[in-house]
């Protein structure tokens, strides 16, 4: 998860200033530290409380709050100043700026608006270099699990992916059950779904961090959740620009945000793959995984960077089912497999019947160490995992092609 970002805001205006501040106790990634309703106190507050950043909304007397973007910029020149104003002519903005002001933001505020400039300001603050090193990366990934038949263990590796992910302290991970209508992470774990993706499609309008976080279910490895509609019919509700809008904010709060996408390759399932960082496309060594994996590709070939992001999951290595080898799959399919992960039938299924991911109810069995060591590789061997079990993944099971 993101370091608090700690903030102060002035407006004199309740009008405004309730909404700001409702916007932002609605994110995790920030901690408002105080809150007045003068212009003339504020500089003492943020001396007193020292954020990291002030909000300054200046409608109420746009002289008055130029004049204190000067002096909290000379006073604290560490400070990121967030100027927020319904005036939005050229010569006003440029003066705000001047002054010290390092984002400026129109009103009525837009939680997008305002979670870009948060961000802007975490990745500047991140990259001086008096702070380099300090502080986990404020940048989010969004991996697609993608499947080339049905059964192939799409749900299987989102979930046991999104839930090793999750042990990492720095982490904060979400998961999507894009399988709108057949979809089954909630049943992998063993969560009954209050709200759902058909909730937040319905109330997009009014969709806020606070409505968001209040949509997603948290599960014991730390793992969120935004389960797939529960009535069948709901499924067409949901279209691509609430997954747009969706993974616009959650980007924004969460460091991985991961998809089980359906195997019917929709609309949405596109738009999900084209977010995305890295599409996991799962395999397994027979005929018909292949040779859709090859039909996959040929169809990705023709939307811009999508097979650059491929990276192909070989499952249940080693079963019995298998019709082909690793290296004629290879050949067939024009590039390297990325990850495999074992078959491991006891475990997984002894997992998914019980509702459990296989960190917390498996984390010796060779599936879930296949996992984390692929987690591993997608967070540049920067997994640190809470349990001694989980944090020694057997390398010599896995192998990373690229
Ligand atoms: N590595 C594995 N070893 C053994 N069984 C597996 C493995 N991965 C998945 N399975 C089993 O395969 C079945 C289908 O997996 P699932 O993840 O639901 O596939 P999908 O989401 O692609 O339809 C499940 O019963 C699951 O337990
Ligand atoms: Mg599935």
């Amino acid at each position: 998860m993101p370091d608090l970002q700690r903030v102060a805001i002035v407006d004199p205006s309740e009008a405004t200033r309730e909404p700001l501040r409702n916007l932002l106790l609605g994110l995790d990634s920030v901690w408002l530290e105080a809150e007045s309703p003068r212009y003339e106190f504020f500089l003492e507050v943020v001396q007193q409380s020292q954020p990291d950043i002030a909000i300054v909304v200046m409608d109420s007397d746009h002289n008055k709050a130029l004049h204190l973007i000067g002096q909290l910029a000379s006073a604290m020149p560490q400070l990121a100043i967030l100027a927020v104003s319904s005036r939005t002519d050229g010569p006003f903005i440029l003066q705000t700026l001047r002054s010290g002001a390092r984002e400026f933001l129109t009103q009525p505020l837009a939680l997008e608006d305002l979670l870009t400039a948060l961000q802007r300001i975490r990745t500047q603050r991140h990259s001086s270099p008096e702070l380099n090193g300090f502080g986990p990366s404020a940048s989010s990934t969004v991996i697609a699990v993608a499947g080339s038949r049905g059964g192939i263990g799409s749900t299987t590796l989102a979930v046991n992916l999104g839930s090793v992910l999750a042990q990492d302290s720095h982490n904060n991970v979400v998961l999507i059950d894009l399988d709108l209508a057949l979809g089954d992470t909630d049943v992998s774990l063993d969560i009954m779904p209050s709200y759902t993706l058909a909730d937040v499609a319905m109330n997009i309008d009014r969709l806020d961090m606070t409505f968001l976080r209040g949509s997603l279910i948290k599960h014991s490895t730390g793992l969120s959740l935004l389960p797939h509609p529960v009535q069948l019919e709901d499924a067409g509700l949901i279209q691509e620009e609430h997954l747009q809008r969706v993974l616009g904010l959650l980007k924004v709060t969460y460091s991985h945000v991961i998809l089980d996408l359906s195997k019917s390759y929709r609309p949405l399932d596109f738009t999900a793959m084209q977010m995305a960082d890295i599409v996991l496309l799962v395999a397994q060594l027979d005929l018909s995984s292949i040779r859709n994996v090859v039909r996959l590709l040929m169809a990705f070939n023709n939307l811009e960077g999508l097979a650059d992001k491929v990276r192909v999951v070989l499952n249940r290595v080693g079963s019995d089912d298998e019709e082909i080898t690793l290296k004629k799959a290879e050949e067939t399919i024009g590039r390297s497999v990325f990850w495999q992960i074992p078959n491991d039938t006891r475990n997984v299924m002894s997992a998914r019947n019980a509702g459990v991911p296989l960190i917390q109810h498996a984390p010796r069995s060779k599936a879930c160490q296949a996992i984390v060591g692929m987690a591993s590789a997608l967070s540049g061997g920067q997994l640190v995992l809470n349990g001694s079990a989980a944090a020694k993944p057997e390398k010599k099971k896995s192998f990373l092609f690229f």
